[in-house]
């Protein structure tokens, strides 16, 4: 350190002198879409409106203990009846796109057989109102609210799960793709199939090893089948994918061999969701692993699940801290620390570099053409200020770190194409129910009234500069 009177003595450098050069803006290409993302059972409320039938959410949600404070879907955020003002807030923010999911069980109640008009007309109205205010509507398909007729009839046990979904998935491309460009077919099919092998997801079944294996196959062939359906039904020039949370593998450090390491352990870790989807076939270690317990299947089901997408969503939220190590798979996953950092939900690790590899790693080992972060987001102990406040600065903080290394990615030119924050506003947060907050709007339940949170602010001014900085 100077001594003090070094520092009386020392003439004052002028500023560009110790500014060693101005930070290079990190924009992003023009185009680039800025969205929000949300959920229907987790924002819709009025589940028994207008002929819609019980979801395994509903059922879930009403039996004792499932959910912290015995919160259920029933109102959310009255997002059925506010959907108007709600899409006022995403035009305040200047998104460019929305990403929203259908309820299976207001289009066909009972899973299949006859559809329900009155609720194919509520996304009808929802993607009228967004065109309207410039956005660009991006739908899910399956965001978890299966209907509870077909978990009656063993759910994702079933195959005949798969081909209902493919149906379903069918009717409402061919009645939305004259306005909706971009489908999913499911949302993180690793959380629902979880939903078959512990008591956190709806519908809290444990089943043996086999039998997961079985319900993670269905998940897998009613993507394929449902990329199959949508194309079969829907105009021409729409674009399906999926909206997967694949474990995003990133090298602990950055040197040659743990950077290999995580590009085979991206590979090996998702082997049961995103690798068999983009290669069309089990890996031979994925197979060997699960022995006596590998589900069934056949050629057919393998060519459908293997069916080409024109993009892909990654929901990325936490690293997988990877090392090269010479044991016979050549990685090593790095288990975490007590002290790992992590935003309110315990689960959810800051690592801002998952938004960098993820996509990176994917695009090269699959050779991926277009790219979206269909979620990315982070919860925080919120609190409404009696001046109207909330001052969410771990959330702005998250959300810079991890857009510094989006644009990381994509200044290298990895094709991430546009970016959905999750989520709009805060809603019903599965298991957690209202007590873990997600949105940058804050919603009091109570009233429903909903405050840009400081992190809304930040992100207003991203899109606004297209960038950064
Ligand atoms: C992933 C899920 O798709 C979404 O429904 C959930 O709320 C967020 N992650 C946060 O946990």
């Amino acid at each position: 350190a100077l001594a003090p009177t070094a520092l009386t003595t020392v003439a004052t450098p002028a500023l560009a002198e110790v500014t060693p050069s101005a930070p290079a803006a990190r924009t992003f290409p023009q185009g680039f879409r800025w969205g929000s993302a949300t959920a229907s059972y987790q924002i819709e409320g009025a589940v028994n409106e207008d002929g819609r039938g019980p979801s395994i959410w509903d059922t879930f949600s009403h039996t004792p203990g499932k959910i912290k404070n015995g919160d259920t879907g029933d109102v959310a955020d009255d997002h059925y009846h506010r959907y108007k003002d709600d899409v006022k807030l995403m035009k305040d923010l200047g998104l460019k796109t929305y990403r929203f999911s259908v309820a299976w069980p207001r289009v066909f109640p009972q899973g299949t057989g006859t559809p329900n008009p009155k609720g194919l007309d509520f996304y009808n109205r929802l993607v009228d109102e967004l065109l309207a205010a410039d956005i660009q509507p991006y739908c899910t398909l399956f965001h978890w609210d299966l209907p509870q007729a077909l978990e009656d009839k063993g759910g994702w046990q079933s195959r005949d799960t798969s081909e209902a979904f493919a149906n379903y998935a069918g009717y409402v491309a061919e009645h939305l793709s004259d306005r909706v460009k971009y489908f999913m077919t499911l949302n993180e099919m690793s959380s629902f199939v979880s939903g078959y092998a512990s008591p956190r997801h709806a519908p809290g079944l444990t089943l043996p090893p086999a039998g997961v294996n079985q319900v993670r196959h269905h998940a897998v062939l009613a993507h394929g089948l449902g990329v199959q359906a949508i194309r079969a039904h829907a105009k021409a020039g729409t674009k399906v994918g999926l909206a997967e949370n694949a474990r995003a593998a990133v090298p602990v450090i950055e040197t040659p061999e743990h950077i290999a390491a995580a590009a085979k352990a991206m590979r090996q870790i998702n082997a049961g969701y995103l690798t068999v989807i983009m290669e069309g076939r089990y890996t031979d270690a994925y197979l060997a692993h699960a022995g006596a317990d590998a589900p069934k299947f056949t050629d057919a089901d393998m060519k459908a699940i293997g069916t080409p997408l024109d993009f892909i969503g990654l929901n990325i939220y936490t690293p997988t801290y990877v090392r090269a190590d010479d044991s016979h798979a050549g990685f090593d996953l790095v288990p975490s620390p007590e002290s790992y950092p992590h935003m309110m939900s315990p689960w959810l690790h800051v690592g801002p570099e998952a938004l960098y590899w993820g996509p990176k790693l994917a695009a090269q080992l699959w050779n991926i053409k277009e790219i979206y972060i269909t979620e990315n987001g982070a919860s925080s102990t919120d609190v409404l200020t009696p001046d109207g406040h909330v001052y969410d600065s771990d959330r702005v903080m998250y959300l810079r770190n991890y857009l510094t290394q989006l644009h990381r990615g994509v200044a290298e030119g990895v094709p991430v194409r546009g970016y959905f924050l999750w989520s709009l506003m805060d809603n019903f947060e599965w298991a957690d129910g209202y007590a873990y907050r997600f949105g940058i709007h804050y919603v009091d339940f109570a009233t429903q009234k909903r405050t840009p949170k400081m992190s809304a602010h930040f992100y207003r001014e991203v899109i606004a500069r297209n960038g950064l900085a």
